[in-house]
């Protein structure tokens, strides 16, 4: 085993990260004397009309307490009786929300086959056969993730060829951002590339991450039509996602879109990725299908490399039958942290 030290912070998750300065001091300020529960108060109200400044006039924003609530809630708002949520096999909550959606919303989930984690219009078309079969149930929601859980995004252009799709045929199209910064951050960095990829290409309900980009805790649901807007408060109590405090939630929530630092930190997470990958895409043994597009990076290693690294500094098994692992990057990852992990990665394969 390499006898390097290990770098301050590991590879394991932007969840592993802790909040961002900014973030800490605006709770601080926030814990000042009484102020009204469930959102009646002046963090939130600021919260409301700077996500309507970032997605338009028309936008609800809900704070909530985690991404996996926020996406029950978001697709709450948005199902009927009897239909079906579209995602991905690699769905978080397909595979990383312990069924929460099946068990709370009690819709099934048709995971569809994508081996870049990304749904195809033609995906939809294909599940639009069950329309009006009452034997079936009736895909009424399509999910999509931006930035996927493999690292992938979607342009613009691809999410509002799905938005046509789904509309045409009555269903409505929810995104899970729990990093939908990192996706921001590597499509133009800009309130422009956002709207994009979400209002104007038509999305209907989408969870704005914030967890993974500087908060302590705390994810919003953004409902971009009315109909979802009116059920989703009360969805929201019902699915107990509903903070009491909610001004910790929305003075957090506002220290990160304060001048647009949502953007740079996640920018920030994106270029430590490609910065893990160039020092170590010529690692004998390193093994990269692609260059990371947002923060993460899913190398395969010699499987007897694997366990040793870890216990020097830790990261996730990725697909293990294929020896490949994830190293992630967060908003407080230096290039020391990169550097010191690439030397003791290249001092192990190389002996
Ligand atoms: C794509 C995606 N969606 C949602 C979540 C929400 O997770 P949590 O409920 O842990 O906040 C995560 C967290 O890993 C995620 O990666």
């Amino acid at each position: 085993m390499t006898t390097l030290p290990p770098p301050a912070r590991a590879f394991a998750s932007d969840n592993a990260a802790g909040a961002h300065p900014a973030v800490m001091e605006a709770l601080h300020e926030a814990n000042e004397g009484h102020a009204l529960a469930y959102g009646d108060d002046r963090w939130t109200a600021e919260n409301s009309a700077r996500m309507r400044e970032l997605f338009g006039p028309h936008a609800t924003t809900l704070l909530v307490w985690n991404g996996t609530g926020a996406n029950v809630v978001g697709l709450a708002s948005l199902l009927g009786p009897a239909q079906a949520v579209i995602c991905t096999n690699w769905a978080h909550i397909n595979v990383d929300e312990t069924g929460a959606p099946e068990r709370i919303l009690g819709a099934k989930l048709i995971d569809l086959d994508c081996p870049d984690g990304k749904l195809v219009p033609e995906q939809i078309e294909d599940q639009a056969h069950a329309l009006g079969d009452m034997h079936h149930a009736q895909p009424g929601v399509v999910s999509l993730t931006q930035s996927t859980e493999i690292g992938t995004i979607y342009s613009a252009d691809e999410i509002a060829a799905l938005c046509e799709t789904a509309h045409r045929h009555g269903m409505s199209v929810h995104l899970d951002g729990a990093r939908l910064a990192n996706a921001v951050a590597a499509s133009g960095r800009s309130v422009d590339a956002l709207r994009a990829m979400t209002v104007d290409a038509g999305v209907d309900v989408l969870s704005f991450g914030a967890t993974k980009n500087g908060l302590m805790y705390g994810e919003a649901v953004v409902c971009l039509t009315a109909r979802a807007a009116m059920v989703a408060p009360f969805v929201r109590k019902q699915t107990t996602q509903l903070p009491s405090k909610m001004r910790f939630v929305a003075a957090q929530l506002n220290a990160l879109l304060r001048d647009d630092l949502w953007i740079d930190l996640a920018g920030r997470a994106n270029e430590m990725a490609m910065r893990l990958y160039e020092r170590t895409v010529d690692i004998p043994g390193v093994v990269h299908d692609t260059a990371p597009v947002v923060n993460s990076v899913f190398p395969h290693l010699p499987a007897d490399a694997i366990r040793p690294l870890q216990e020097w500094c830790f990261f996730w098994d990725w697909h293990v039958a294929s020896h490949q692992v994830r190293w992630m990057t967060a908003w407080d990852t230096t290039e020391d942290d990169v550097d010191q992990f690439a030397a003791g990665v290249r001092h192990h394969l190389l002996g």
